[in-house]
């Protein structure tokens, strides 16, 4: 049984449709906090099972069967470290034999603010003993693809990153990469970072939106701080006006920029390009 836990969320449907191509739907469980989110998958014949992070309750009944699996990290930033043990301390008392995790580029050495929690969950399932594979991923095509609208509007992409280059893939490649790790025959290796083969700049991002848009766009980069009040400013909430520009300036020092050659080996074809996210994006 491969056990997917945040199953609801958006990089969790694409590794149950992923896993779906490769295993009985009965083999599989989402695990999520919110079953009724979830209603689609049982239909599928998947298992849905309650799973809380912060409900540690739940994650025994949730795992048991568990030969694999899944911690997709918490979208509830400051409380990843705690929800996280919960993960890996029920994933012991399952008894499993392989705990996978979507940790974050380098997240050893990441100038990243948002890396803190992950290097303190990497070293959560290090000293649990239990067999584990770190997936450390990059930046999402879709953190720039789904986000179109203000940019269109305004003809700017805003931002602190420089000239930082950004190697994103798309949560589909990144979730393709998960189930290949989940169903390999033979153990899968301790640690892959993950990025995107083709990297880009802000500014070449700005570029290619003026492109395919036939708008004029341009990237207006400005020091962190500028960025971060511009973001408080449109209603950004300060927790993540404060992760969005200590982002763009880890961007600025190399923090998103990775090799593209481990994500496409793992999911055997090239990660999708920036250039056909936004074309897909710009459809709809
Ligand atoms: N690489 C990147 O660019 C990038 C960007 C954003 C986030 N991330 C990280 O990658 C993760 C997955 O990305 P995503 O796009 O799938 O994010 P997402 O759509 O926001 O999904 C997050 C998932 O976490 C679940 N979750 C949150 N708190 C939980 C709790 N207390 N107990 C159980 N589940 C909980 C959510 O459940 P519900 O469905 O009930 O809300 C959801 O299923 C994120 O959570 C975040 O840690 C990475």
């Amino acid at each position: 049984m491969i056990v997917i836990t945040g199953a609801s969320g958006q990089l969790g449907q694409h590794v149950i449709a992923e896993l779906l191509k490769k295993t009985a739907a009965s083999n599989i469980v989402a695990a999520v906090r919110n079953v009724a989110k979830a209603r689609h998958l049982a239909a599928l014949g998947v298992q849905v099972r309650e799973a809380d992070y912060g409900r540690p309750e739940t994650l025994d009944s949730a795992f048991r069967g568990a030969e694999k699996i899944l911690l997709i990290s918490s979208s509830e930033v400051g409380q990843r470290v705690p929800q996280h043990r919960n993960v890996i301390d029920a994933a012991k008392r399952a008894g499993v034999k392989l705990i996978a995790y979507t940790s974050v580029l380098r997240a050893d050495t990441s100038v990243l603010g948002l890396a803190d929690e992950h290097r303190a969950t990497e070293a959560d399932i290090r000293a649990s003993g239990l067999p584990y594979t770190l997936l450390r991923n990059g930046w999402y095509l879709e953190n720039y693809a789904e986000h179109l609208e203000p940019v269109l509007a305004h003809g700017a992409v805003l931002g602190a990153a420089g000239e930082g280059r950004i190697s994103a893939a798309a949560r589909a490649d990144y979730a393709a990469a998960a189930v290949a790790v989940l169903t390999m025959r033979t153990a899968p290796e301790a640690v892959y970072e993950l990025a995107g083969a083709a990297s880009f700049t802000l500014a070449e991002l700005a570029a290619e939106v003026a492109r395919q848009s036939g708008k004029e766009i341009v990237y207006n980069d400005m020091p962190q701080a500028q960025y971060k009040a511009v973001l408080l400013e449109i209603g950004v909430p300060e927790s993540m006006a404060q992760l969005l520009s200590d982002s763009d300036a880890g961007a600025k020092q190399g923090a998103l920029e990775g090799s593209g050659a481990a994500l496409r080996a793992l999911i055997g074809r090239p990660t999708a390009t920036l250039a056909a996210a936004l074309q897909a994006a710009l459809k709809n």
